[in-house]
């Protein structure tokens, strides 16, 4: 899926889960300030996933060897990539190493990389993988060398028969001054890799066409490496004399060829023409020098190679098979060239630079609303805890006052209510007791009648109101009312006596006694 595409359905992930959430939530009836909260946090972090970094394609690129031309080629590929934000490069080297390159496609293919650009070390060797990763939908670009078979979505490469036919056409340019056959050693890349096939074969081919003398070629296994084409050549010319020429498969080898032409007894300086492939910094310099006369170009594109990844992942039209042309560069082409090759790894280091410097200030960027969003998500959870908070203290403190206060409260509606019922009461027993002082028949059963209350409860209530008995109470009160009447009529102890229903006179000035603590007499 494209970034862009992945982006959007992230989002309406997101939001689709987002709404289920809180849609979820209000179903539930949760508490209103929770559901706030957290779908306030949602919202967070959906922003948040809004925000992040663009979704990324990863290219996984196998290298076989890295040498100058290889750091040159993955170069240009980083330069392209400023152009494609979009794309992340991952690169493994084999260092030569068949085993080694095909567990490193293996693990591009487990970690399910986008696309693998792959410039296989030995073309039959390293086809199983390719294939494996072809197979397993990830498209392949195969570059600079060719793997066997035709599992691949692209190719682009030099053209190295073109490089062996200048290599052929230089040694007839040799040939055609001599009167005799010249003996010419070619320093081999390893046999197994495309280019040291083709280039071969372009050169032997050429040679073949030519109708005048033939150089009497040997050839000699250099691998590509410097060291081993050093030894190699070395080897050969101690027990060769009259070599005239080198044609090394590449710069390095032609470099390392030159050094044992210069260690090897019998060979004076200039004394054997040297030529290259690759013309790159190191062939160039040694062109310059003087050290080898010349190579054959062999562009490397890593630009061009991420041009046709964007296209196969953009599923746009790219051409499957793209073979870069080569030319001769001698003395009088490679110092400009040099001049050139140093101002563009000048560009290339400058814009590495700016990449680095913009990658960093994103990378602040990103820390910066990182901290924010955890800045507002900690006030959020702040808010919500203090909102938590007082919303347990609201309901401890509800709970407390429905558990203390509240009973308390009851009982003391309680007692009022039963203090207004006493009141009542007690002025209902005050009115029959004022009522019927002088009824003999004023006892506790007719206070229960008057009452309706059962003689239990008019010694209950009455002791509670008045705190003393019925009988007392009632005897209190005649006493009260036969005082007035001694002090406000003509009456005499005997008759109020006998009016408020004592037994006699004498019982009367006792009981008056007791209450008001001196004897009836009249006043
Ligand atoms: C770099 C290299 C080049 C050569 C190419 C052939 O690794 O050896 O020098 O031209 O590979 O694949």
């Amino acid at each position: 899926m494209p970034p862009n595409n992945e982006k959007s359905a992230q989002n309406a992930l997101f939001s689709c889960i987002y709404a289920k959430f809180v849609v979820s939530l209000q179903r539930q009836k949760c508490c209103k300030m929770r559901n706030t909260i957290i779908s306030t946090l949602f919202l967070l972090l959906l922003l948040a996933g809004c925000n992040t970094h663009q979704g990324q394609y990863r290219i996984g690129v196998s290298q076989c060897l890295d040498d100058a031309w290889r750091q040159k080629m993955n170069a240009e590929m980083e330069r392209e990539l400023l152009l494609h934000p979009e794309l992340e490069l991952s690169h493994r080297i084999a260092y030569g190493s068949n085993e080694l390159q095909c567990a490193q496609i293996d693990s591009f293919i487990a970690e399910r990389v986008d696309l693998l650009i792959v410039s296989p070390n030995e073309a039959e060797e390293v086809k199983p993988a390719v294939t494996r990763a072809y197979r397993a939908g990830i498209p392949v670009i195969v570059a600079d060398r060719r793997v066997s078979g035709d599992d691949w979505t692209a190719f682009i490469g030099g053209n190295n028969y073109k490089v062996g036919e200048l290599m052929g056409s230089w040694l007839l340019s040799i040939q055609d001054q001599a009167k005799e056959p010249i003996r010419v050693l070619e320093v081999a890349g390893l046999p197994g890799s495309t280019p040291a096939t083709l280039r071969h074969q372009g050169m032997m081919e050429t040679l073949a066409r030519h109708e005048g003398i033939q150089p009497s070629i040997e050839s000699v296994m250099g691998s590509w490496y410097q060291e081993d084409a050093y030894q190699v050549v070395r080897e050969y010319l101690s027990t060769h004399q009259q070599v005239k020429a080198i044609v090394a498969h590449n710069d390095l080898m032609a470099i390392g060829a030159a050094r044992a032409v210069h260690d090897t007894e019998g060979y004076g300086k200039g004394s054997v023409r040297i030529m290259g492939v690759d013309g790159i910094l190191p062939g160039l310099q040694a062109i310059v020098d003087g050290t080898i006369e010349c190579s054959a170009t062999y562009p490397s594109r890593g630009d061009m190679i991420i041009e046709t990844a964007t296209h196969i992942l953009a599923k746009e039209p790219f051409v499957r098979d793209t073979v870069l042309e080569t030319m001769l560069i001698d003395a009088s082409g490679a110092n400009p060239m040099l001049v050139q090759y140093h101002a563009n790894m000048h560009d290339l280091e400058t814009l590495h630079i700016v990449q680095l410097q913009s990658e960093k200030r994103w990378q602040q960027i990103q820390y910066g609303r990182l901290v924010v969003i955890i800045a507002v998500i900690l006030v959020v959870l702040l808010i919500a805890g203090g909102l938590c908070f007082l919303a347990y203290r609201q309901r401890k403190i509800h709970k407390e006052i429905k558990r203390d206060i509240l009973p308390q409260l009851e009982e003391v509606q309680e007692a009022i209510q039963l203090s207004h019922r006493d009141v009542a009461f007690g002025e209902r027993l005050k009115q029959i007791v004022e009522d019927h002082l002088t009824d003999p028949d004023l006892n506790v059963e007719f206070l229960g009648s008057a009452l309706a209350l059962s003689r239990t409860q008019v010694f209950r209530r009455v002791k509670a109101i008045t705190g003393k008995g019925p009988l007392d109470y009632i005897r209190e009160r005649r006493l009260v009312r036969a005082d007035e009447l001694l002090r406000t009529t003509d009456m005499t102890v005997q008759q109020v006596a006998l009016k408020f229903c004592f037994s006699s006179p004498g019982y009367f000035t006792k009981c008056y006694k007791e209450y008001f603590g001196h004897l009836p007499s009249k006043r």
